[in-house]
């Protein structure tokens, strides 16, 4: 943990989640006390079709909702793509842009993903900027490398503590069961952190929320969340699970 920075603990749901799905968020939201919300902040991210219900389901207990991607665009033509206003209409202060999963399974390039993030901000919404490594990357010691290359592409240029969140997740760690050590996972933040403040300057750097996501759980959340600059989890599959989520987010409080 970053001990001047406030914890951000976000679930993307991924594609899952019907309506009665929204009982996954009431829950959390009971399990959510005024101690627990003074010490970390939670964010649930789930499928665009359930994000309004959930940012109802949610009034009251100071759980931000999100979007898990944006278009680079405000408005028009783009049959099947949201934009971010249409994300903070539906009461949504968060977009997931960059996930892996988006840049494999949808060709998103940096460029691509920069868009979105600028798009995000734009609107308001503060984007969670996903980069990581793909196995062969790291087999070939060029995990740093090619981190540090994503950040140079997809981060806007002037984006503060307040308006930007990167997410180091590792390609390979995610819904595998696999994780870095904590070893790896101290190495690569502190050089997310080395290199945003490159980018964005040292006072930025100092307080952008740098998340850890790949295969998060209730038994590896304290280790993870213990290394340095880790300053809170973006967690997939536990998060469909109340109380695996909530056990992550105490291990950050
Ligand atoms: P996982 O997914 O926690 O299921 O590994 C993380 C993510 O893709 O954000």
């Amino acid at each position: 943990m970053t001990r001047s920075i406030r914890p951000l603990v976000a679930g993307n749901w991924k594609m899952n989640g019907l309506k009665a799905d929204l009982a996954i968020a009431a829950e959390v939201a009971k399990g959510y006390d005024a101690e627990f919300a003074g010490a970390v902040d939670l964010a649930i991210c789930p499928p665009a079709s359930l994000l309004y219900p959930t940012s109802v389901a949610l009034i009251g207990s100071r759980i931000a909702t999100g979007g898990q991607d944006c278009s680079t665009q405000a408005s028009g033509a783009f049959t099947g793509e949201i934009s971010a206003a249409m994300l903070a209409d539906a009461g949504g202060t968060f977009a997931i842009v960059g996930h892996s999963e988006r840049r494999t399974l949808h060709g998103e390039s940096n460029a691509t993903v920069k868009a979105k993030a600028e798009a995000a901000q734009k609107a308001r919404i503060v984007p969670i900027v996903c980069v990581g490594e793909t196995k062969d990357e790291r087999e070939a010691g060029k995990a740093l490398a090619m981190v540090k290359k994503q950040l140079r592409g997809s981060l806007p240029e002037g984006s503060t503590a307040a308006t930007l969140v990167v997410a180091y997740e590792p390609v390979w760690a995610i819904g595998t069961g696999l994780t870095p050590t904590a070893a790896d996972v101290a190495e690569m933040h502190e050089a997310i952190r080395t290199e945003l403040a490159r980018l964005l300057g040292k006072a930025a750097a100092a307080g952008v929320r740098l998340l850890y996501g790949g295969s998060v759980k209730p038994s590896n959340a304290a280790e993870l969340m213990n290394v340095a600059n880790v300053d809170g989890a973006l967690v997939g599959g536990a998060s469909l699970k109340a109380g695996d989520f909530l056990a992550i987010a105490r291990a950050c409080a």
